[in-house]
Formats: structure tokens, sequence, C-alpha cells
């Protein structure tokens, strides 16, 4: 293992190489063994999907009108579905202990994206400076650590490797099976699984819960779209049975609003940051080997030679003459190549499922007399929506 390698440990921050690869392509195919991109994790979504409904309900109607922030209700829904498949449990939504650890991921982005701690990425001593702003980012990290690892412990002492019951439980049989073959270069260890987790949880959480609360405002701004979602899910799939994957392909107007809003909103504008692996000649420019590279994907996604009117929200853009579904190679919110999202097609149906199913049971608008949120959102680690709250009433 190179030393670039062992100091950026996990998944999306790896440099390109074999250990990333190797980690990766394990972690793929462990996900999909517990259902990442099938049928069989259905059943996961929609049992956090349940609870959403519950309290959104409840609480809207407590608020008097002025309406119920969805963000955490979401945040905790998405995150369930991580923790199902990574950590092989899941938390009540007013679990304290699973509250504080979303509550200490979402602290640490923030601190690390909106405040000084940001000028670590230029001088990583200041990570270590006793006060401030920097004291809290380790505070943060350290309370996570000790979360991570008392459930890495706990599915050690418990390992049975013929039934394994999650991720950390292949991985640990993965780690012990190649410490036992004497694979010296191996780079699976508890530590580095310790990333690999976190990375799940960072890259899984706020990407979708963001797409989420972004598909949802959209919807009350345009109540015409969200009316047309709703006729199509009422005449496909109707109102006594929830919404499933399988209606996917009869759902294309529903489909092309989803993919809609990811155009408009790309809540990973500027992706993750890549490097050059060769010294790279591209239009002219020498790109020297070891220089980072910023995808900007939401320059894509507005790029008036290939779209039309691209700053309108359209979703009939994304459908041909006869209403059917358009694939655009220029639509890009995974971003492509070799580090594409690892969890795309867990995001597709994680939207898919949680906007069919509230689309189906409740009509969503803004309280009364509310402006709409500026639509520039709030640029962190993801483009997250601008505060808003909703008045959320069933459907007759
Ligand atoms: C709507 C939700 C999501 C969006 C828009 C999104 C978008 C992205 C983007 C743009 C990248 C960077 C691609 C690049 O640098 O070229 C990425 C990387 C990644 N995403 Fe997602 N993501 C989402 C959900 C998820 C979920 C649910 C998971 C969890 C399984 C996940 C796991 C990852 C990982 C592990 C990487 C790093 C891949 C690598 O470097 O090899 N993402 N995602």
């Amino acid at each position: 293992m190179g030393a670039l390698e062992t100091s950026f440990p996990g998944i999306v921050f790896a440099p390109y190489g074999p250990v990333w690869r190797k980690q990766r392509k394990f972690c793929h195919t462990t996900l999909r063994t517990f259902g990442l991109g099938k049928l069989s994790l259905e059943p996961c979504i929609l049992e956090g999907l349940a609870v959403v409904k519950t309290e959104l309900l409840r609480l809207s109607e407590e608020s008097g009108g002025s309406g119920v922030d969805l963000a955490p209700l979401i945040s905790n829904a998405v995150s369930n579905v991580i923790c199902s498949l990574s950590l092989g449990q899941r938390f009540h939504h007013q679990d304290r202990e699973f509250g504080t650890l979303l509550d200490l991921m979402a602290r640490g982005l923030e601190i690390s994206v909106n405040s000084p701690a940001v000028l670590i990425n230029i001088f990583p001593p200041l990570y270590y400076l006793p006060c401030g702003v920097f004291r809290e980012l380790r505070q943060v990290e350290g309370d996570i650590t000790v979360f991570l690892k008392r459930i890495i412990a706990s599915h050690r002492s418990t390992l049975d490797p013929d039934n394994p019951r999650d991720l950390i439980d292949m991985y640990l049989v993965e780690m012990l099976a190649q410490q036992a073959a004497g694979e010296k270069d191996s780079s699976f260890s508890e530590d580095y699984l310790f990333y690999v987790i976190g990375d799940l949880f960072i890259a899984g959480t706020d990407t979708t819960t963001n797409s989420v609360l972004w598909i949802l405002l959209y919807m009350v701004i345009y109540p015409d779209v969200q009316e047309k979602v709703q006729a199509e899910i009422d005449e496909v799939v109707g109102r006594d049975r929830v919404p499933s994957l399988t209606d996917k392909g009869r759902l294309p107007f529903t489909e092309a609003t989803v993919m809609e809003v990811q155009r408009m909103t790309v809540v990973v504008p500027l992706a993750i940051p890549h490097m050059a692996s060769e010294t790279t000649e591209f239009r002219g420019y020498t790109i020297p080997k070891g220089t980072v590279i910023i995808p900007n994907l939401w320059s894509v996604h507005r790029d008036p030679t290939v779209w039309d009117n691209p700053d309108k929200f359209n979703p009939a853009r994304f459908l041909d003459d006869e209403g059917k579904l358009l694939r655009k190679e220029c639509f890009i919110p995974f971003g492509i190549g070799r580090r594409v999202c690892m969890g795309e097609q867990l995001a597709k149906m994680e939207l898919f499922l949680m906007f069919t199913s509230l689309m189906q049971a409740f009509k969503f608008r803004l309280p009364d007399g509310v402006p709409p949120p500026p639509m520039h959102g709030r640029f962190g680690l993801t483009l997250a929506p601008c505060p808003y709250t909703v008045c959320v009433s069933p459907r007759t």
C-alpha cells in the first residue's frame, strides 16, 4: 500500500489505485448482496416511510398552519436504510443515541465546510489547533469514532461467519480470511472498515435527503406538476396499495419530474475532487500528473448548448412525443466514469419510493402567506434547499 493510499482511507476520498478498487468492489458487491438496487430492499425503505407518513401528518396538524420542517424526518428515514445495510440495525426516529449520531455528522459537515476549519484543506496542521471550531471538529470526530467503533466491536464479539448479518460482518469475514491466508499487503482492517462505514453515511445520507427535500420544494412551488404526478400515480397504482419499484416503468412523468429536479438542483454540484493520475493533454492544455480537478456537474446541467431554456423547470424535457422517458447523456447527477456514485441504484430506489408514496398520500403546500425560500440553496458539502416548512393534508 502506498503512503498516499493509506492517508486517505475509505472510498470517497481514496486515491485511484488498487486499494480503492478492492474496497469499492467489495463494498458494492456486498451491498448488492443485501439488496442495493434490488426489489428485496423495498420493504426496508417502505418501513421508514411509514413512520415519515404518520409523523408528517401529526406534526403538520400540530403546527397550527405554520407548516412542518421535513428535514429531520426524511433524514432519519434515509439514514436508517444505510444503517440497516451496514450496521444491521434500524433506529427508532426518537432514539437519542441515533439522533446524536445524526446531529454529530451534520455538525461535522457543517464545520468542515462552513467555518474557518475549511482552511485545514490548505494547511492541515490547523486541525490540531487547541481552540474554537478546530477543537470542536476533533471532538465531533472523536464522538463519531466512539459510536461506530462500539458497533464494530459488538459485531466482532457476536460474529457468525456462516450467517453474516450486514456489511460489517461481511467485511470482518473477508478481513479474517485475508489474515488467515497470510496476505501481507491486505488493506482490510478494522480501522479501514471504520472509514468505509463513515463514508457510506456521509455520501449516502445528506445527498439523498437533500434530493427528496428539493423534489418536495419544487412540488409546492409548481402545484400543477404536483397534481399531474398525483394523477399519474392514481391511474397506474391507485390508492389502495403503496407504490412499488415494479411500477417505475409505468410512471414516466413522475420519473421525469424527479430527473428534472435533479437536473436543476445538482445536490453534489462539484462532484468530489479528482486528481490526474497521468500528465494529460486536453484541448491544447497540459494537465500535469497530480493536478486536482474539480468536475462542475452544475454547469453541465445548465449548459444552454445542450438544454433548451436550461433555467426553466420543465419535466417534459425528459419525455418524448409519446410520453416515454428519454435518457440524456448530459444528465449526470451521480457523476460519470470509474468514480461514478457507488450508491446510484440505492439512491434512485429511495427517491422513487419516497416521492411516489408521499405524493400518493398527501397534498403539499406552502403555509398561507409564506413566500417560497430562495431557490439558490445552501452550499455545504452538498447543495441543500434553504429551510422551508410545508402544510401537509391527506388527499381525499
Ligand atoms: C441522490 C443521491 C446521491 C447523489 C446525487 C450522489 C452523487 C454522487 C456524486 C456526484 C459522486 C461523485 C462522483 C465523481 O466524483 O465523479 C458520488 C460519489 C459517491 N457516492 Fe453518491 N450520491 C447519492 C447517493 C449515494 C448513496 C445513497 C450512497 C451510499 C451507498 C452513495 C455513495 C457514494 C460513494 C461511496 C461515492 C464515492 C465513489 C468513489 O469515489 O469510488 N451515494 N455520489
